[in-house]
């Protein structure tokens, strides 16, 4: 244990210098950890100097500033201790009585996340491994309460006899909510895509049009945080028109969701209480370390009645309490609250407040550095951590131009970045979600856009 400590910190005071891309490339990666299991026991101390020896060079710098791949945390130092923690105390939180201290974090972290999010305070939270997993849970909750609503008993009768639902999600949702909804046994015929505006927003209109047209049991899907955009679905108008139609309304808000717990930028997420389900992460922009995430049910008996497991050789909670396990689709799992409760006594609400609003800041600061460049073109309405560029004109030159510029930006490796294909177009994907990065770092990467700009032009 003291060989890890030592190297943990180590690594941890060089966060500013670790390269943002893994700089190993996969065969030396494979030499390095392709090694013959050995015949019998050898000296755990020596083996973690070679674990590390073998992964630093694959491991992405996203503990540092300059890390805007994709929506991802930086593991702040105060979760990571916590978590060791809970590595060493090794609990099995499942069942209350596996692990009393860990059921009662989690209950006192469902305390601090309804009130920094500011969701129904009654709501209850299931502490997940990720979004798409929480995501996986809402919607087995929101399936579970549309099918008992028209009447049928799922438990009893079974999935392949129940009544058609129709999954209401914008054209634009999320690819892990398409997972979710595979692993749940829905098709592409069971989707209803609504059509959304230029920033990736469900159309309000169009989801009045088409709602009188469904017939049967719904569950509606919106975002809190475009993947690329970072854009918000109307959530007032779809939470008052899943009312009028009986639907339930379900929020992926990965990571955008954090931005209802900043006053000043609630605005985006008006009506976002409305729902019945949310899904949020701690590991992106909350910076918790990875296993973190949050399945948030406004009726705690609908989640129970679908995450329960029950037998007679798991002992009931005391008075008051749950059990952990009736929240997640998990048995046995890590003690995911003793670094989140870590994490938010040493933030406090004004910590959270101050990371997200500085990463809007960046976020915006690096559109200005770049607007104007008649060779760069910002395609998304920068509202809070997310910036969409382009290069080029539309089309095959431009999308060329733009792999060379992530290309550059990658093989410079002074900051990360990642590409995807949005509104037709190859874009180059900014995400500020590490928890050192400030201005500056903006700096740096619109530094080496701007280089290998001048690179493509040679
Ligand atoms: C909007 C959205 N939903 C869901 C996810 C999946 O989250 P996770 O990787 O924690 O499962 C992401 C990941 O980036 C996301 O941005």
């Amino acid at each position: 244990m003291d060989v890890a400590a030592r190297i943990a910190k180590d690594f941890r005071a060089r966060s500013q210098e670790i390269p943002p891309r893994a700089p190993a490339d996969h065969q030396s990666l494979l030499d390095a950890f392709n090694k013959p299991l050995p015949d019998h026991p050898r000296p755990a101390a020596q083996v973690i100097e070679e674990l590390a020896r073998a992964a630093e060079p694959g491991l992405c710098g996203n503990t540092g500033p300059n890390f805007f791949g994709w929506v991802q945390g930086a593991s702040h130092g105060a979760g990571v201790a916590a978590d060791w923690l809970t590595s060493a105390w090794g609990q099995n939180i499942g069942p209350y009585r596996t692990s009393p201290a860990a059921a009662v974090a989690e209950m006192a972290c469902t305390g601090y996340l309804l009130d920094l999010l500011d969701l129904p305070r009654g709501a209850s939270i299931g502490f997940a491994s990720g979004a798409t997993t929480s995501s996986l849970i809402g919607l087995i909750v929101a399936r579970d309460a549309v099918l008992k609503r028209a009447g049928f008993d799922l438990r009893k009768e079974g999935i392949f006899s129940a009544p058609a639902v129709t999954i209401v999600l914008g054209e634009e949702a999320h690819s892990t909510i398409y997972a979710a909804l595979f692993y749940l046994g829905f098709g592409e015929e069971n989707f209803a895509k609504i059509r959304v505006d230029d920033e990736g927003r469900m159309r309000a209109d169009d989801l009045a049009a088409r709602l009188p047209q469904i017939k049967g049991p719904k569950i509606i899907v919106a975002q809190a945080g475009h993947i690329n955009s970072g854009a918000f679905d109307p959530f007032t108008e779809i939470s008052r028109l899943a009312r009028e139609h009986d639907a339930w309304m379900h929020i992926d808000g990965a990571f955008g969701l954090w931005a209802r717990a900043a006053a000043s930028m609630r605005h985006y997420c008006t009506g976002a209480d409305l729902a019945d389900s949310w899904s949020v992460d701690g590991h992106k922009w909350l910076q918790a370390p990875y296993d973190s995430a949050f399945a948030i049910v406004k009726d705690p008996a609908s989640h129970e009645a679908s995450m329960r497991i029950a037998a007679s050789y798991l002992d009931p909670p005391p008075e008051g309490a749950h059990d952990p396990s009736a929240r997640v689709i998990e048995l046995s799992r890590r003690a995911r609250g003793f670094p989140l409760w870590a994490l938010l006594q040493t933030l406090g609400r004004s910590g959270v407040v101050e990371m997200i609003e500085r990463h809007c800041d960046c976020a915006r600061y690096f559109a200005g550095l770049l607007r104007g460049d008649p060779r760069i073109h910002i395609l998304n309405d920068v509202v809070i951590n997310q910036v969409a560029l382009a290069f080029g004109p539309p089309g095959a030159e431009g999308d060329a131009l733009t792999a060379a510029i992530i290309a550059g930006v990658q093989a410079e490796n002074a900051s990360y970045v990642g590409g995807a294909v949005w509104k037709g177009r190859r874009i180059l994907r900014v995400s500020v979600s590490s928890n050192l990065t400030e201005r500056r770092h903006m700096e740096t990467l619109a530094g080496s856009i701007r280089r290998a700009l001048d690179a493509a032009a040679r």
